[in-house]
């Protein structure tokens, strides 16, 4: 499918290099298919081109293999000398070994010396490409020992590479928990070019004089380099260079293991800012030394204390005498009728099953062994203070962090198209809640998210009224769930100039995976934390913000503009980061369902906060969590520590692939329309001024530009698809066409959108068969308009306008009624919504009233301020469009008339919408006066 893509580009511009390893393949697969027609032909002219073609793939290739261990240096060169002599054959016999050997990953295994025709290592290659064909798949890495690649960034001569490259092949023994190869380049930005495109890279050897320049154009890392220039580089230091390229290192993969390797004064190397090191070695240190240090630091990371000890428990033997009958299976095993559990799961999970907080287990509740020591690696992977594990979901993990953060009357600042669990977790917390609105997208039925702007004014009406020291949390969803990524860096730091001390509470249930892409990973929670943290103690800072802070002083503060039109700093002085994310692990990495997690990067944490947190964290927390989800939260942390570049890498590439497809198909785009970013972002919060992050000539290059600068940018992973065309609405589509014929499962729709996610697990298999399916879909749309009569057209004509022209609205948060408003006399908006949700427990204070008959409107008509008294959740678009306590407006009800979902959490058609008595509302009024 892709052999085409991208090939003809020019390689050296890695403007593919978000595709690079489907390019990789797919060139090696081309290679090898022309060797096979050229070993074969007889046509002179067609031999010529073919060779033309080898040589123009060999020498892309080369360029990719040179940041790979394998093939290696020496390979390529025996790849080159065969090309040179003619040597078709046997290149065509070497190539297709490879191509073997890289799918087989049968190197990852043993040494595969292309060199030479060793018929025994041939044959374990066979054999390991057999095994593959049985299982379709390449061994795990759970029976053998892992592989990983070791970075050395170093201007060695080829015979020096081969020398250090054989003494640490020489150091492997059958006993190491690893096994891993070197990798070698000779410049600044060849380091960093090779930490990109090889995933493999674990650790990485920086060495002392290597230059700054690649001998490759690499507009790929012109995001990266920004800011630093040529010829600064070139007149640092060796060792100032190492420790940029360490720092630069860390930001694009942290998880990198770090070793800076000097022939100067160590003592004096120690005395810097080497803080990206995990140790420093003198040239003359040992191999050895190396090679333990390095094995030692992977273990660091590979190690999952909890999902082990719950192994080691499960092997002991023990009596219970405690709750659990179907503790090691114990309940089943001599049932006559309930057998069929362990033929389905297997004996282990039961053997795993325990209530036991002891024997080398751990209590979740109060952590001290295992499950700390696994929180606290989490911590370390996600970048954030302390993390915290949950078993029941963000949906709880949500609650905990708003219940230990917020009191009472504290007000809150809530995007309404948040995921439920936060409306109940304003109710649970007696919060007064103001609602932002997101900006809408009309045409597809769904919303976007919050400008800051609509943020800021908030903020600003609050401290206008004297209100701002009660605001307490901005609470906002990032990513939503089609993708609309916020600045959160932006967002913060624009919040806290109007109020320092604001806690932000990041819901990033679909965001957990972005920790581990270059690109994705400044846009989540703690990163962003982390960074403005740093930000606001330096001394740069420092000086910017006097310059700006003078400028400032100068405007009208009463003037909106003042505050609005322009970028705020915060006062480096006063302000605090504190700033929480929630993932649903589950969601987008490996965790069983329901597993979550709770990060925090709070600096008044320990003081102010981790008391209540321990508190609401046992409000919410069952006294028997899951153990098995706690495991796969520990086993889920190590392997996106370990691989999760690579994993989302490919869940990246396996989307492009998607949406290059969907953009150039003719007879998809008869049907289907993919959403562009400028299809989701309005251009006012498109800085960039990307339109969208693809361009087929240059490939996939605009991304990093747009998620640099924009307010809001799309995750290119999600993808949705208009079908407004197809006269069948989102709900129809996903559930008669995709899942009923062809059992591909969605969740997300609008009136005339479906969303395809793609996670860690999709293939390009997985892809394929997508398209096939969109492709036979196409053609059934096609036939069905040539086989219908006219009045049957006429009303296929009739649905597509419906779903392309008469959309409704969508509604804004109307305003609580004053009988909820705590503060109507300041004018703030904000509500208490537990005063208007605990209102309706009794009967007598809410009646129903009808809008399908005109009850309804008829009161409103009349005048009358006609109130929910409950949740309306429509699904889609699944969040609320009425909350307890809020003034049923025009708007919302043309919503809720023109709504063809069946799905109406809180709204019973026979009986209409619950509703506040006007009596009741009188009498909240005056008891609050
Ligand atoms: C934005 C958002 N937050 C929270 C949740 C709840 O997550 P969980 O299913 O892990 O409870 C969801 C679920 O879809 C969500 O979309």
């Amino acid at each position: 499918m892709s052999d085409t893509i991208g090939t003809d580009t020019p390689y050296t511009a890695l403007g593919f290099y978000h595709k690079i390893s489907q390019l990789r393949a797919d060139t090696w697969n081309a290679l090898k298919r022309d060797l096979g027609k050229l070993v074969n032909l007889q046509d002179e002219a067609q031999s010529r081109n073919l060779v033309k073609a080898v040589d123009i793939k060999l020498t892309r290739l080369e360029i990719i293999e040179d940041y790979h261990a394998f093939p290696s240096k020496e390979d390529f060169r025996h790849l080159w000398h065969l090309f040179n002599r003619q040597e078709y054959s046997l290149l065509e016999k070497v190539v297709k070994r490879l191509v073997r050997a890289m799918i087989s990953e049968s190197y990852r295994r043993r040494q595969v010396d292309l060199s030479e025709t060793d018929a025994d290592a041939e044959d374990l290659e066979t054999l390991d490409a057999l095994a593959q064909l049985r299982r379709g798949h390449p061994t795990s890495n759970s029976s053998s020992q892992p592989y990983f690649e070791v970075l050395i960034v170093d201007a060695m001569s080829l015979q020096e590479e081969e020398v250090v490259r054989e003494a640490f092949h020489n150091l492997r023994r059958p006993e190491d928990k690893f096994v891993y190869d070197v990798v070698t380049v000779r410049s600044f930005e060849d380091a960093l070019i090779a930490i990109l495109v090889n995933p493999n890279i674990q650790a990485c050897l920086i060495r002392y004089e290597f230059p700054y320049k690649s001998k490759y154009n690499l507009s790929a890392l012109r995001n990266y380099l920004e800011g630093i220039s040529e010829v600064e580089l070139e007149s640092k230091s060796e060792a100032e260079r190492s420790i940029l390229l360490s720092s630069m290192i860390r930001e694009i993969r942290p998880e990198i293991d770090q070793f800076l390797v000097t022939s100067g004064d160590v003592e004096v190397t120690a005395s810097r800012d080497i803080r990206h090191f995990n140790r420093i070695f003198y040239r003359e240190t040992d191999y050895i030394e190396q090679h333990h240090t390095i094995l030692r630091a992977i273990d660091n990371r590979f190690r999952t204390p909890f999902f082990d000890a719950l192994r080691e428990y499960s092997r002991k033997p023990t009596g219970v005498f405690h709750a659990m009958p179907i503790s090691r299976g114990k309940s089943i095993t001599r049932s006559h009728w309930a057998g069929q559990m362990i033929d389905f799961y297997g004996i282990n999970i039961f053997l795993a099953e325990t209530s036991a907080t002891s024997g080398g287990l751990d209590s979740l509740l109060q952590p001290y062994g295992p499950i700390k020591k696994a929180q606290e690696y989490a911590a370390r992977a996600f970048g954030s203070r302390q993390s915290y594990f949950v078993t029941n979901g963000t949906s709880t993990a949500n609650k905990i962090v708003v219940q230990a953060l917020v009191k009472p009357r504290d007000i809150v600042l809530v995007d309404r198209d948040c995921h439920k669990s936060h409306h109940y977790g304003m109710v649970l917390s007696g919060a007064h809640v103001a609602y932002l609105d997101s900006y809408p997208l009309n045409d597809y039925s769904m919303y976007g998210a919050v400008p800051l702007r609509e943020i800021k004014k908030t903020l600003l009406e609050y401290k206008r009224s004297g209100q701002l020291d009660k605001v307490k949390m901005l609470l906002l969803t990032n990513c939503t769930f089609d993708g609309v990524v916020y600045n959160v860096r932006r967002v913060m730091e624009e919040c806290l100039a109007i109020k320092p001390d604001l806690v932000f509470l990041w819901d990033e249930a679909w965001f957990a995976f972005a920790t581990f892409n270059p690109t994705y990973r400044p846009r989540t929670a703690m990163h962003a934390a982390r960074y403005l943290r740093d930000r606001y103690r330096s001394e740069e800072y420092a000086a910017e913000y006097a310059a700006w802070k003078e400028e400032f002083d100068q405007l009208d503060p009463n003037d909106d503009a003042t505050w609005l039109d322009r970028p705020l700093l915060p006062d480096p002085e006063s302000v605090r980061v504190r700033t929480y994310a929630t993932h649903s692990t589950h969601k987008t990495l490996t965790s069983l369902r329901q597993g979550s997690m709770i990060h925090v990067y709070d600096q008044d944490y320990r003081q102010k906060v981790e008391a209540p947190f321990h508190e609401a964290y046992m409000t919410h927390t069952s006294t028997s969590p899951n153990y098995q989800i706690l495991a796969s939260l520990d086993v889920g942390r190590m392997q996106a520590e370990m691989e999760g570049f690579e994993l989302v890498h490919s869940q990246v590439e396996a989307a492009l692939s998607l949406r290059e497809q969907l953009y150039t198909n003719p007879l998809l785009n008869k049907y289907f329309e993919v959403l562009k970013n400028s299809d989701l972002v309005p251009a006012e919060f498109r800085q960039s001024g990307v339109e969208t992050y693809y361009d087929p000539n240059a490939g996939w290059n605009k991304m990093e530009e747009a998620w640099a600068q924009d307010e809001f940018v799309v995750d290119p992973t999600r993808i949705t698809l208009s079908i407004g065309k197809t006269g069948i609405d989102g709900d129809a589509f996903k559930n008669d066409y995709l899942m009923n014929q062809y059992g591909i499962q969605i969740n997300k729709t609008s009136r005339n959108t479906v969303l395809f996610m793609t996670n860690i697990g999709t293939t390009r298999g997985a892809i394929a068969y997508l398209l096939d399916v969109l492709i036979k879909l196409a053609k059934s749309f096609d036939r069905r308009w040539e086989e219908s009569s006219r009045p049957e057209r006429k009303i296929i004509e009739h649905q597509v306008k419906s779903l392309t022209h008469d959309l409704p609205p969508l509604p804004d948060f109307s305003r609580f009624h004053d009988a909820f408003r705590p503060h109507v006399d300041a004018g703030t908006p904000d509500g208490d919504i537990r005063r208007a949700y605990f209102l309706s427990y009794d009967e007598e204070n809410t009646e129903y009233l009808r809008f399908d008959n005109g009850e309804l409107q008829r009161a409103m008509n009349a005048g009358r301020d006609v109130v929910s008294a409950s949740f309306v959740i429509p699904y889609p678009p699944g969040f609320p469009v009425l909350v307890p306590g809020q003034v049923i407006s025009e708007e919302i009800l043309y919503f809720l008339q023109a709504l063809d979902v069946t799905e109406i959490h809180g709204y019973r058609p026979e009986l209409g919408l619950i509703v506040f008595t006007e009596e009741a509302l009188l009498a909240t009024s005056e008891c609050s006066e």
